[in-house]
């Protein structure tokens, strides 16, 4: 361990063994633990990339009900996909996994390759989620560093800013000396992030590394890690039609298979340029990108959403159809659809308060 060689390495075994007696103790309930399907185990941290493992749960036994093995999913059509993803959020998550089961089932015959170099040649797969798989369906000693692990090391060490590599250096150091044990290892970090090493007010009295944790030692727990500084998020207003064809159907279209929530359906509809009101985005933005005239009427719902990366507020209105046919990309890329229907369509989360106000 560069940086922390000396005092920090004679209580490495130390550390490791008090890390895994309190793992053994506390049965924290994530489903997919004691899981042996690398498939499944897989499924569940892609999941877990950017959602909690509570949230996780239902998702994952619903998703692998529907997809039970590498082939099924391989075979699906994109749109069951993300039905299934629907309300993770993060859907290009489920776009990779997609391509990711095909790419297994084409070039390694169904079977995950076990170590993390291979895993992250696979879409959707970077360096924690290779770690996570390799370590718990393969049994490899392979960091998994998620932001709870990052926590953890950066205090056992006292390390002052780590970059990602300094970071694995010091799971090594510590799956080095966990035997045969190296899954349970890096879940224990990750649990102990969770559980007592937390961002505010740890509970060091109950840390079972406290005896050997370096930033404990040396006062600087609460200034480990520096915090991960988050752009500022640019805020969108956004207004879209429920645009009705006079039989009580309503128009949806589907976004594009590249970019922000690719391949989901929506509410056609776009965003207000300068000085615009809502009810005038809709009419301009469905004659400009759907080629149909309407008459625009009151407003169904507003809902603010927040993305990794932007925010917005969506404006949604209702619409009648005075002329002209829908235009897309492709035939297949809008619909005429009846609220009762929508279910069956995958609609990012934002859409989900506008279709209870229809079905209300
Ligand atoms: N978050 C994501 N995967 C996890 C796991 N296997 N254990 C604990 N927390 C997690």
């Amino acid at each position: 361990m560069s940086g922390s060689e000396g005092e920090g390495t004679a209580t490495l075994p130390a550390a490791v063994e008090s890390l895994l007696a309190w793992y053994d103790s506390r049965h924290r309930d994530v489903p997919w633990r004691g899981e042996e399907s690398p498939y499944r185990i897989w499924v569940a941290e892609v999941m877990a990339q950017q959602t909690r493992v509570e949230t996780v749960r239902d998702y994952w036994h619903a998703f692998l009900q529907r997809f039970p093995d590498v082939e099924s999913l391989a075979a699906a059509d994109r749109g069951e996909v993300l039905k299934a993803w629907e309300g993770l959020g993060y859907y290009a998550r489920a776009r990779r996994l997609h391509d990711a089961a095909a790419q297994v089932v084409r070039d390694h015959g169904g079977e995950l390759p076990r170590d993390p170099a291979s895993l992250q040649e696979l879409p959707g797969i970077g360096p924690y989620t290779a770690g996570a798989v390799a370590s718990m369906a393969f049994g490899r000693p392979a960091p998994a560093v998620d932001g709870n692990t990052r926590r953890v090391l950066s205090r056992l060490f006292d390390l002052e800013d780590p970059s990602d590599s300094e970071l694995e250096e010091a799971a090594r150091a510590l799956l080095e000396e966990a035997g045969g044990r190296p899954a349970d290892l890096n879940q224990a970090l990750m649990d102990l992030g969770g559980a007592l090493c937390t961002p505010e007010n740890p509970d060091c009295g109950r840390c079972p590394v406290a005896e050997v944790c370096m930033a404990l030692e040396r006062g600087t727990v609460s200034e480990r890690p520096p915090p991960r500084r988050r752009p500022d998020r640019p805020h969108h207003d956004v207004g879209v039609g429920v645009v009705w064809d006079g039989r009580g159907r309503v128009l949806i279209s589907r976004r594009p298979e590249d970019g922000m929530l690719g391949g989901m359906w929506e509410f056609p509809g776009g965003k207000l340029e300068d000085g615009e009101a809502p009810a005038e985005a809709v009419r301009r933005e469905l004659r400009e990108e759907m080629e149909i005239e309407v008459e625009v009427g009151d407003l169904v719902a507003r809902v603010d959403h927040e993305y990794s990366h932007l925010r917005v507020t969506l404006h949604a209105h209702h619409a009648r159809h005075v002329s002209g046919t829908p235009r897309a990309r492709a035939a297949t890329d809008w619909a005429w659809v009846e609220p009762g229907r929508m279910e069956e369509y995958a609609f990012p989360r934002a859409s989900h308060a506008v279709i209870e106000r229809l079905l209300e």
